[in-house]
């Protein structure tokens, strides 16, 4: 069976005034009535997977608790965040070495879960060739917020990695999209437990100890497993991708195309929902008069917009966002979603 990891860590701040630091984006419903974090959930039961282990804070735990009723599931308290590498190899380290692991973040939309569903299979087979296995998202714009995978030979199911190229500038990323060799790295990883750790070791061996340490000298409590503090306080953070995806000896990657976003913004939630003929997409009361491409959700107060287009609306309690679509990126910096 396939060991599913979800990855509860981010912020989110670029969905303020929705997303806020008590309830981050992966909590809150964004699409449908499931929340982010219960769509990943759901889309890894079944027959063909173990229980999940979930890696998140401790300020977390309780919404997890409350959102994943009726799961059966571990979480590994992350004492601090020390970014995915670190998470993702506190949960090998639970595991038994030959465990196949599917590690997702928890804040992503896939529309397509079947494709998924596939995609994993093939990944589970690579992976159990010893293979480090990442979905490669078939990219359709040069976006510069991801990280690039080059194809190299056939595989069953999927190629081998000529290349990892983490945040391309715009130039290249052009370049990569026209070349029509590269996929992006979707932030999903197949891979046995003991092969990830045995990679993280050789490239990473400061960080593979700690970990070890935090895990030894760890402590469960029903569901939940807090590792050691100290040691793992003492890893310097990195993401998956530099400590081990892109030095890994034996890396696959899987194509798959699956409506997938990160929803990495304002902009990019209006492009994952449905939209009436004119582009806009509508949430909560609102009267949209001669409007184009406008994302109108409000919680309570009634939204009347005349005349716009390419706009984000948002309304939550007391806060109230307007941003062009364009400017979406930039919510983050703004007071409040920064300082939430
Ligand atoms: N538990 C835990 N602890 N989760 C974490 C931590 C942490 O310290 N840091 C990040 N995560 C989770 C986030 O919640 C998110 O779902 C996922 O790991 C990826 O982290 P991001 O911080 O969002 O990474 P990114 O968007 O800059 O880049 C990654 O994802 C892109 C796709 O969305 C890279 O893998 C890129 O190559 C990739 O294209
Ligand atoms: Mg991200």
């Amino acid at each position: 069976r396939i060991h599913p990891v979800i990855l509860c860590g981010g912020s989110g701040t670029r969905l303020w005034p929705k997303s806020r630091k008590a309830r981050p984006k992966p909590f809150i419903p964004l699409i449908g009535d499931k929340t982010l974090f219960q769509a990943a959930l759901s889309r890894v039961k079944g027959d063909e997977f173990a229980p999940a282990t979930i890696v998140a804070g401790p300020q977390h735990v309780d919404l997890i608790e409350a959102q994943a009723r009726g799961h059966d599931l571990q979480i590994v308290v992350e004492p601090c965040a020390r970014n995915t590498a670190p998470a993702i190899a506190l949960a090998a380290a639970r595991l038994d070495p030959g465990d196949v692991m599917l590690v997702c973040p928890s804040d992503h939309f896939i529309a397509d879960e079947d494709a998924f569903r596939d995609a994993a299979r093939a990944a589970f087979q690579l992976a159990r060739e010893d293979k480090l296995v990442a979905f490669g998202i078939t990219a359709d714009r040069p976006e510069t917020g991801y990280g690039y995978i080059r194809r190299g030979k056939p595989l069953s199911g999927g190629y081998s990695v000529a290349e990892f190229v983490e945040k391309p500038d715009a130039g290249r990323a052009m370049q990569f999209l026209a070349s029509g060799e590269y996929a992006w790295n979707g932030g999903i990883f197949v891979f046995r437990a003991c092969a990830v750790l045995s990679e993280l070791r050789r490239q990473r061996p400061d960080m593979a100890e700690l970990v070890a340490a935090a895990v030894a000298n760890g402590s469960e409590s029903g569901t939940l497993f807090h590792p050691d503090a100290e040691s793992f306080a003492g890893i310097a953070g990195e993401s998956i991708d530099y400590a081990v995806m892109e030095g890994a000896k034996d890396a696959a990657v899987v194509p798959v195309s699956m409506g997938w976003s990160d929803i990495g913004s304002w902009a990019a939630l209006h492009d994952a929902l449905e939209t009436d003929e004119d582009g806009n997409s509508v949430e909560g009361p609102a009267q949209l008069l001669d409007c184009e491409n406008v994302l109108s959700i409000s919680d309570g107060p009634r939204i009347s917009a005349v005349g716009v287009k390419d706009l984000c609306i948002v309304v939550d309690g007391d806060e109230v966002l307007v941003t062009s679509r364009d400017g979406a990126q930039l919510v983050g910096k703004l007071d409040g979603a920064a300082n939430q």
